[in-house]
């Protein structure tokens, strides 16, 4: 089939490689004339595991990338896979999909029956907007000439060629029936390669909404570990003997149960909060949800308060941070939990030295109102340093210099939010670690 897909991104760029590893010629638009040129010279446009190797596989044989729209002329299905940022009042920001459902319809010529399919996380009734957006742009009919469907994509940062060669499942949103064996001929050669994967169609309507749901659980479910972390604190138990115990429970499940200084991520702080601004649309109630975004942010600062508490004051102190990034194995620091915690470390008069192995140069750019000193080496952040905050679970911060960081450092306290490091060696080497919701137990 000829895919076409608007959107180079995190999202774009891997759903269009593996539409070309499933044999389909596969165009990827986008208006940056820099991730055209790596697509096509065989590079990625992201960091992700596992994305360059598979575009090199493809590029200039069934996986094309450029900057005009012509490609919608032949196409059989156009996935729409632009980003849907946060409004300042928490709704999804749908102006980059509108322009896209614009310059789609300015290219359909009607000849061919086109599928047009929202791949991006967009707000419930978008496929609607899409379709009338479309219908004006190119005076054709939605049922007759194209249709839109729904397509959420489940895939995580880090994991995302995984996810999408091998997903738990595709859901499909549409009500249409040729609309539905189009889709189903698309993703034949994934099924028949990951058996496991489940297929599921609904209307669009409730596939829209099941991203938004999906992802608000998953976060509420670390926001409610995250509390029990913060009680275990309080009574003397283990977090993460109590999170593996209770995952234990196959209908709770032990996923998504690691506790943090909170969830965040170009997802979830998004879709929470424009899940929550339509259940107040709707004047239905999604007090959980509310709940689990206030929670978040009282998490990032309980790691503070809880730093603060150990250095007795935050003023002149100097604190390295370690990961920068909303979690390891992405250059993604748009949406990081590190920003607030920055912010509030150099609010309360902090020095902050941060380190992280992929994220640096994206951080500087989304916050460059941050005055920290940026260190190209993880080692450097411990230089002078009153503690060090772990922030994010970098596999290489576990055979760090750990030795040469305890005798550059001030005080040789380490906060690690992520319970992560080794705690023997690094007591055996004469730090004080601290974990969350650790206190009295493996942390000492
Ligand atoms: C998420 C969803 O998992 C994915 O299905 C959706 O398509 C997009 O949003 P992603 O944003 O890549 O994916 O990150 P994810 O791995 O889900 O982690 C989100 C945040 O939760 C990160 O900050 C991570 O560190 C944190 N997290 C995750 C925890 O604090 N504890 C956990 O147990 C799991």
């Amino acid at each position: 089939m000829n895919v076409v897909c608007i959107g180079a991104g995190y999202v774009g760029s891997v759903t269009a490689a593996a539409f070309a590893e499933w044999g389909h010629h596969t165009t990827v638009v986008d208006i940056d004339p820099r991730k055209i040129e790596l697509m096509n010279a065989g590079q990625s446009p992201i960091y992700e595991p596992g994305l360059e190797t598979l575009i090199a596989r493809h590029a200039g044989t069934r996986l094309f990338a450029s900057t005009a729209y012509d490609g919608i002329r032949d196409a059989d299905v156009v996935f729409i896979a632009v980003g849907t940022p946060s409004t300042p009042s928490g709704g999804a920001d749908t102006t980059y999909v509108a322009a896209a459902a614009r310059r789609i319809g300015e290219h359909l010529n009607g000849e061919r029956f086109t599928v047009i399919v929202n791949k991006s996380t967009v707000p419930v009734g978008t496929a609607d907007l899409v379709a009338s957006l479309v219908e004006e742009a190119s005076g054709l009919q939605e049922g007759t000439h194209f249709a839109v469907a729904s397509n959420p994509e489940f895939l995580r940062e880090g994991f995302a060629v995984l996810d999408v060669l091998g997903p738990d499942r595709i859901v499909v949103g549409t009500g249409h029936d040729r609309t539905r064996s189009v889709l189903r001929q698309l993703y034949e050669r994934l099924l028949s390669a990951a058996p496991a994967t489940v297929y599921f169609e609904t209307d669009v309507r409730t596939a829209e909404l099941i991203k938004y749901a999906s992802n608000a659980f998953l976060a509420m479910k670390i926001s409610y570990v995250n509390e029990m972390a913060r009680l275990c604190e309080a009574v003397g138990a283990n977090a993460l003997e109590l999170a593996h115990g209770m995952g234990l429970d196959s209908r709770i499940g032990g996923k998504f149960l690691q506790v943090s200084s909170g969830w965040s991520g170009s997802c979830f702080p998004k879709d929470t909060q424009e899940l929550a601004l339509l259940g107040r649309h709707y004047d239905c109630e999604l007090s959980l949800v509310e709940a689990a975004i206030a929670s978040n942010e009282r998490m990032h600062r309980y790691c503070i308060d809880k730093l603060r508490r150990r250095l007795k004051t935050l003023n002149g102190k100097r604190v390295g941070i370690l990961g920068l990034t909303f979690k390891p194995d992405t250059d993604d620091a748009r949406v990081t939990q590190a920003a607030a915690m920055i912010r509030a470390l150099l609010e309360f008069g902090s020095q902050v030295r941060v380190h992280d192995p992929q994220g640096m140069e994206m951080f500087r750019r989304y916050y460059p109102e941050l005055s920290v000193r940026y260190c190209g080496k993880a080692e450097e952040t411990a230089h002078g340093a009153d503690a060090l905050l772990l922030l994010t679970h970098w596999e290489e911060y576990r055979s760090l210099d750990w030795p040469g960081m305890h005798a550059a450092m001030r005080q040789p306290y380490i906060l690690d939010t992520r319970n992560f490091l080794h705690p023997p060696a690094l007591q055996a080497l004469g730090f004080r670690l601290e974990g969350l919701g650790v206190e009295r137990s493996a942390f000492g």
